[in-house]
């Protein structure tokens, strides 16, 4: 008999093939039947989803991974595995080869820099993974889609108000975000845009690279330097809360305003509540976004190169209705 001469696993291909086409297993009850099979169905297909974190110090990556967590525990066929690059773009950059190795269905990743993680990005659109940037930006535009608030706008909308708040003339400390991130580039470019014909002036500037503690100690030499600070812009509230410290240790906190961005409500939020700062701009994880996104290219749906996100300003006086969105 031609059948018992197959191997095992021929038959069990076989009849699995029969069973996945409409006519071959229509296990679909008689009206009027109980399901009595359900060891029958063919298992639904789980995804695995790779999340490659560039750090968990900061409370807006807890967040972001919280939100991605949140968000795929509403879709029962999503597993998403995450690993921390622990602000170290190297790591970062073995974690995403890891991802492409084992490899999952997809890759969801917020870089540490631009250029060491776009060529591990493009590696894994080669392997035939969807790629999705979350936040801060690769080079070039190799990936399946890139989900973020516009940096820049929420600079040009920082330095606008500033200019406003500051009656078009004083002296600004800029703590910038880390400058080989897209992020810290683009918020410092729109806030020049938005001071633009003002007589603010950029008194001292330093690259903070997103951390309280170094925020904390550049703010340190600007109080040292310069006697006359009117306001404080940091690139996120980390950065303006370190700066708010220095200035309060040195006594002088009452003499300047604080502004920054993120605008958690556990974080920059609150420090508006409290008085610490005096606006902050919200700046969305994207993690719920990242799963919806997710689900529909791991469904074969087109999505959008780019999603962009809105943001709100957050200020004493619009911080109790939730503040209001930026136009
Ligand atoms: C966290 C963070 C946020 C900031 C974002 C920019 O690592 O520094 O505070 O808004 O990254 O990518």
């Amino acid at each position: 008999m031609r059948i018992a001469a197959l191997p095992a696993y021929a038959c069990v291909a076989a009849l699995t093939l029969l069973c996945l086409t409409p006519a071959g297993c229509n296990k679909e009850p008689a009206s009027g039947t109980a399901s009595s099979s359900a060891t029958s169905q063919p298992a639904a297909k789980t995804f695995t989803i790779g999340m490659s974190q560039s750090n968990l110090g900061e409370p807006w990556r807890v967040q972001m991974n919280a939100d991605i967590a949140a968000a795929a525990a509403k879709h029962p066929d999503l597993k998403v595995i995450f690993k921390d690059a622990q602000n170290d773009s190297l790591k970062q950059r073995s974690q995403v080869d890891e991802f492409i190795n084992q490899p999952v269905d997809l890759l969801i990743i917020s870089p540490k820099e631009a250029q060491p993680l776009t060529d591990p990005v493009a590696r894994a659109m080669d392997a035939g993974i969807p790629v999705i940037v979350l936040d801060r930006r690769v080079l070039g535009d190799k990936f399946t889609t890139f989900i973020g608030a516009d940096n820049k706008k929420i600079g040009k909308a920082a330095g606008q108000w500033i200019a406003k708040t500051l009656n078009g003339h004083g002296n600004v400390v800029e703590l910038e975000g880390l400058q080989t991130t897209t992020p810290g580039q683009d918020r410092h470019t729109g806030f020049l845009e938005g001071i633009k014909g003002s007589d603010i002036k950029i008194v001292f500037s330093a690259d903070m690279k997103w951390l309280e503690p170094d925020a904390r100690s550049e703010m340190e030499s600007a109080l040292a330097r310069y006697p006359d600070i009117d306001l404080v812009y940091a690139h996120n509230d980390p950065g303006a809360h370190g700066a708010y410290l220095a200035a309060q240790a040195a006594g002088r906190a009452k003499q300047m305003k604080f502004v920054g961005i993120d605008g958690l409500p556990q974080e920059g939020v609150a420090y508006v509540q409290q008085g610490l700062l005096d606006a902050t701009f919200q700046y969305p994880t994207g993690g719920p976004e990242a799963i919806d996104t997710a689900e529909k290219i791991l469904h074969h749906e087109t999505v959008p190169h780019e999603i962009t996100l809105g943001s709100r300003l957050f200020t004493k006086e619009t911080v109790s209705k939730g503040g209001e969105p930026l136009p």
